[in-house]
């Protein structure tokens, strides 16, 4: 099959020493304490009655491990684990193909699925339902439609936008899971997990100094730990102190919350050119050059957690806070 609609996921380097380092089991996966206790039942019941797992939806911001998650899904129920994404699935005959492949018990996960062509999820219905699906086989006058079954599985869609997921797909999921930032403690753990399995020595301060700059997010927080490495090698004698830590994460121009040069200028932006707000996503995504979809994905969901900015329904607004992070003047309301 083409490997650009189904991947055993190899996407380049960082990708691969990425997959390397997640974790395999529940017991591994550090933070969503939550989710992880549901699931824990959800994943032994359906072992118990030898039934597939019901179809999982897993939600939040980037980064948090909704791919690794799925994996340790497959993981601990035992069954095989294929990868896909709403974007890559162009045409009904695609996702037949990927169906088709499935072998009982099976976990496909479909990341981004707010992205799944309507045309798709409609052939998808039934898929999930009953575990069968229709294709039309020839064309006009010999078109006809053919019933094929398929064996049980369990589908996972990941999202950065459940909002964007339309209401029959979204009510096809029997689990919906939110995932939370994780807290300062919890990515320390993470990267000290990280640079044991990298074999480098670190000082509790240093993992819990990259941990309060990652955002909530570990994606962010292996990668920073991956550039505070080098640092190490190169400048230092490959310790993790708090010192090297700290001068790399200010010579990468992360400051002391996490926030990085595009997160400055955009609330550099609400101040200086709209007066603190309020100011519409697309008229801040245009003033600093960068996507409205990636703003709301990427960049807001964390200045909305931390306080830097809150929505209202005339648009963005900065806070106190951002003004105090700046070290400006807290204008007169
Ligand atoms: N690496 C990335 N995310 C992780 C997590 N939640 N637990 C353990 N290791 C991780």
């Amino acid at each position: 099959m083409d490997d650009r609609i189904l991947s055993s996921e190899s996407h380049g380097e960082e990708f691969d020493s990425e997959l390397s380092l997640r974790p395999q089991s529940l017991r591994e996966y550090i933070g969503q304490d939550k989710v992880k206790k549901n699931l824990q039942v959800f994943i032994e019941a359906a072992k118990m009655r030898n039934e597939s797992l019901d179809h999982v939806l897993l939600y939040g911001p980037p980064g948090l491990g909704k791919t690794t998650l799925a994996a340790i899904i497959a993981n601990e129920l035992g069954v095989g684990f294929k990868t896909t994404s709403g974007p890559a699935i162009e045409r009904p005959g695609d996702l037949a193909a990927i169906l088709t492949s499935l072998q009982p018990g099976d976990v496909l996960f479909i990341d981004e699925i707010h992205r799944l062509p309507r045309t798709i999820e409609e052939v998808l219905y039934p898929a999930m339902e009953d575990f069968f699906f229709d294709i039309v086989i020839g064309k006009d006058a010999t078109a006809r439609s053919v019933r094929i079954d398929l064996p049980p599985f369990t589908l996972i869609g990941a999202t950065t936008r459940a909002g964007l997921l339309s209401a029959p797909l979204r009510d096809r999921f029997g689990v919906l899971n939110r995932l939370e930032f994780y807290t300062v403690e919890q990515l320390a753990l993470i990267v000290t997990r990280t640079a044991e399995l990298f074999e480098m020595g670190i000082e509790k301060s240093a993992a819990l100094e990259i941990a309060r700059r990652s955002r909530g997010t570990p994606r962010i927080a292996n990668r920073l730990l991956r550039r505070v490495r080098d640092f190490a090698q190169v400048n230092g004698n490959g310790f993790i102190d708090f010192e090297i830590a700290q001068s790399s994460l200010i010579a990468m121009q992360v400051d002391e919350v996490g926030l990085d040069h595009i997160d400055h200028k955009l609330l550099l932006a609400i101040i200086e050119r709209f007066r603190g707000g309020p100011v519409g996503i697309d008229t801040i995504a245009a003033s600093i050059g960068e996507e409205s979809q990636t703003i709301e994905d990427v960049y807001e969901p964390y200045l909305l957690q931390i306080g830097f900015i809150q929505r209202t329904p005339r648009g963005r607004i900065v806070t106190d806070l951002t003004y105090k992070h700046f070290k400006l003047e807290v204008p007169n309301t």
